[in-house]
């Protein structure tokens, strides 16, 4: 059912200075910030040849970065995205094996205009997994 790594999503407390590290000392393509309010984001992208990284930091009050960064203060891997076909049929599948979806279960709009669900790390290894219709 999942497909390729979408991208993987790093929480960092300095967006500008882990923006730098990933161009000038890991030498990645790196794009500009861009922020993101309806998810409470900025965000820095970082394109790989097989996948791609996306820097995370907290924007405005309600920030979902923001209490994942105030338990791991140096940032960490906040969640990955696994491609999928159809959003809908995912997401019915793994509820029926058991999986919690986040939220009230409907598929949202991401932060690449695409419909994505989020499941609950306890159900996935500690892992917060993204799945994204392409
Ligand atoms: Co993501």
């Amino acid at each position: 059912m999942i497909g390729r790594l979408n991208h993987v999503a790093i929480a960092v407390p300095d967006l500008a200075a882990a923006a730098a590290q990933y161009r000038d000392t890991l030498g990645a393509k790196v794009g500009a910030p861009q922020d993101e309010p309806d998810h409470g984001v900025t965000v820095v992208f970082v394109d790989l040849p097989n996948t791609k990284i996306e820097l995370l930091h907290p924007l405005g009050e309600d920030s979902p970065i923001a209490g994942f960064l105030a338990k791991n203060p140096s940032g960490g891997i906040h969640h990955i995205c696994y491609e999928v076909e159809d959003i809908e049929s995912a997401r019915d599948r793994l509820v029926a094996s058991g999986a919690r979806v986040l939220g009230d279960g409907a598929a949202k709009t991401g932060a690449h205009g695409k419909p994505v669900v989020f499941l609950h790390p306890k159900d996935f290894n500690g892992c917060l997994i993204e799945l994204e219709q392409v």
